[in-house]
């Protein structure tokens, strides 16, 4: 249902890259052109036809394309905190060129952004994207935080994701939302939808950065685990009940840094203590949680739309069993 507008949506990031310097425009271009799932504005675009229309409306595109340019200006941050070297099959603009030009080139999307997104004379767009903006930061100062803490619990887990994923996801949804004209108890609503999926989405995408690989993902596996941070699948090994041996050498890798053993093992120790099967049951109690949410939207809303929006949960499993190459998956 969207896939032409996704397409309008890829043509209008293109448009914004313009300055006077090539150097500049030829970095953004690079950034903005790496294909990535385009979730966000799928969202975005998606929940934007509850309203009835036969297409996403205008204001949808526009939209969904600044929600892609936050993203992509997050991530070339990102990859300067974790070091990542490859994202979207492409070299990381710190690999390539630096962590100065990606921090810099990361700014000047996210400003082009925000600008454009204060044309709308509704405050409630603008806000929507400073606290997609302001959650994301702290969502990764809080990781930073808990950086190599081999102590981190589920619950602090689940509020670093709720700030650095699942937040953004919340807010697509409602930007969706107030794009198909919906009043503002529904964009609750579906924020809670957004949320919901962004929350299995995160703890999928940790499941696999251990099970994965770089040809499918696009992107270094094990890595955000090498960069220190302490997800679902690790957390859920550490503390596995009676199962002694495969927790304690992957306590002692971690307190060590013994980055070798972790990049041979960490899957094995995963499977072997029952992570994987638990990262999938809390993942799919998240999905629930989106099916509650999504049963709830008022039934003027189109039911094709309702049950696509359903559908994207199913995406995120099939996904899992690809090995993270979404491109191969078709829902
Ligand atoms: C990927 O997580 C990163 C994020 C979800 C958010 C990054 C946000 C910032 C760096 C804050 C700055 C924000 C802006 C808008 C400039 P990950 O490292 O778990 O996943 P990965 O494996 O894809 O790297
Ligand atoms: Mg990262």
């Amino acid at each position: 249902m969207i896939e032409p507008s996704l397409d309008q949506v890829r043509a209008k990031i293109m448009e914004f890259a313009p300055s006077d310097y090539p150097f500049v425009n030829d970095l953004a271009q690079y950034a903005l052109t790496g294909r990535g799932q385009m979730l966000r504005p799928s969202l975005l675009l998606a929940t934007s036809m509850l309203g009835g229309g036969p297409t996403p409306p205008a204001k949808a595109i526009q939209l969904a394309a600044m929600v892609e340019c936050i993203h992509v200006a997050s991530l070339l941050h990102d990859d300067v905190v974790d070091g990542g070297r490859f994202r979207r099959k492409l070299q990381t603009v710190n690999a390539k060129w630096g962590n100065k030009e990606a921090v810099l080139l990361g700014d000047f999307i996210l400003a082009m952004a925000h600008e454009a997104l204060s044309d709308y004379p509704d405050t409630r767009v603008l806000k929507s994207a400073h606290r997609i903006t302001r959650t994301l930061a702290m969502g990764e100062l809080v990781e930073l935080q808990y950086a190599t803490d081999v102590h981190l619990d589920e619950e602090t887990y689940c509020r670093i994701i709720s700030h650095k994923t699942a937040s953004f996801f919340a807010e697509c949804c409602y930007l969706g939302g107030w794009a198909a004209n919906l009043d503002n108890a529904d964009l609750e609503r579906l924020a809670t939808v957004g949320h919901s999926i962004g929350m299995a989405y995160q703890i999928l995408d940790d499941l696999l950065d251990v099970t994965g690989s770089l040809a499918a993902l696009g992107k270094d596996i094990t890595h955000d685990i090498l960069a220190g941070n302490i997800t679902l699948p690790i957390i859920h090994s550490l503390s596995a009940a009676g199962k002694e041996e495969p927790r304690a050498r992957l306590k002692k890798a971690l307190e060590t840094g013994d980055l070798e053993f972790i990049r041979e093992n960490l899957s094995r120790l995963v499977m072997e203590s029952g992570g994987y099967d638990y990262c999938i049951r809390r993942a799919e109690s998240f999905t629930n949680k989106a099916a509650d949410a999504i049963g709830a939207l008022p039934k003027s809303c189109p039911r094709p739309v309702v049950s696509a929006i359903g559908q994207v949960t199913e995406y995120m499993f099939a996904r899992l069993k690809a090995g993270g190459d979404g491109t191969r998956v078709r829902v």
